[in-house]
């Protein structure tokens, strides 16, 4: 039985206060049979630590690169993302490949540093509105699931986090359908029974992520090969995040 995984991006909100303000109402959260993960900019991880310790909640990062010390300004590695007691690691979101140029060859170094230094990742796949539309939908996040766990042993991938993101749902107020969402997560999982085996297919978690909220968070986690949702501008609701949680619980 996998255990359902609400899990929040914050993108590049929150100054110190608001996370403050944010931190502390999900440290409210009460304990069931569902993990809840948020994921602040980096600024607000130590705060997080402070805040979210001996709670429910627990912290990521929504990025990191890929060594672990050294000449590389302006960047932190697995190992400084550990020693603020994160367990989660978003790698490859679909802002950071097309904003930032990631390529399947970073991002699957980010996933195995992030595994190496024994935190999760959530490795994030998904189509644009084009790809979908000229029917690239399957090849696309099966190329992106493939080149993103290259090198992964069977034990790392039955613990990491697939989110299948669809680009053209992010943000835009409209989400995938159910079954459009389950779909895709059904090949996520076809893909890791290929690549890894029954076991792994069994045990990985897959999550949906775009414009999920509390109105619709329900009918994503009805879906058999849905474990859960990567959730952005909805995260920073605490109340609407808090029962999107709630409802994985039940
Ligand atoms: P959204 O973002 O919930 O604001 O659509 C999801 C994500 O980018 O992870």
């Amino acid at each position: 039985m996998r255990r359902p995984l609400i899990a929040g991006n914050w993108k590049m909100n929150g100054d110190r206060q608001e996370a403050e303000a944010l931190l502390k109402a999900i440290a409210g959260a009460e304990p069931g049979k569902a993990d809840l993960v948020v994921c602040p900019p980096f600024t607000a991880l130590a705060q997080a630590q402070d805040l979210l310790r001996d709670t429910v909640a627990q912290w990521g990062a929504q990025n990191v690169y890929p060594e672990p010390a050294g000449a590389y300004t302006g960047e932190i590695s697995p190992q400084m993302l550990q020693s603020l007691g994160c367990r989660w690691c978003i790698c490859g979101h679909s802002e950071r490949r097309q904003l930032f140029g990631e390529t399947d060859e970073l991002i699957n170094r980010k996933v195995k540093a992030v595994l190496d230094a024994g935190l999760t990742p959530i490795l994030c796949v998904g189509e644009s509105a084009e790809e979908r539309q000229n029917g690239q939908t399957a090849s696309i996040v099966q190329r992106e699931v493939e080149a993103g766990l290259s090198g992964v042993s069977a034990e790392e991938a039955a613990r990491l986090v697939i989110a299948y993101e669809p680009i053209w749902a992010i943000g835009a107020g409209q989400a995938a359908t159910a079954a459009e969402a389950e779909e895709v997560c059904s090949w996520i999982r076809e893909c890791m029974f290929r690549c890894f085996g029954t076991e792994v297919s069994g045990q990985v978690r897959i999550l949906y992520g775009g414009s999920v909220n509390g109105r619709n968070v329900s009918d994503f986690l009805k879906e058999p090969d849905i474990d859960g949702a990567l959730i952005g501008g909805a995260s920073l609701r605490a109340e609407e995040f808090i029962s999107m949680y709630n409802r994985a619980k039940a």
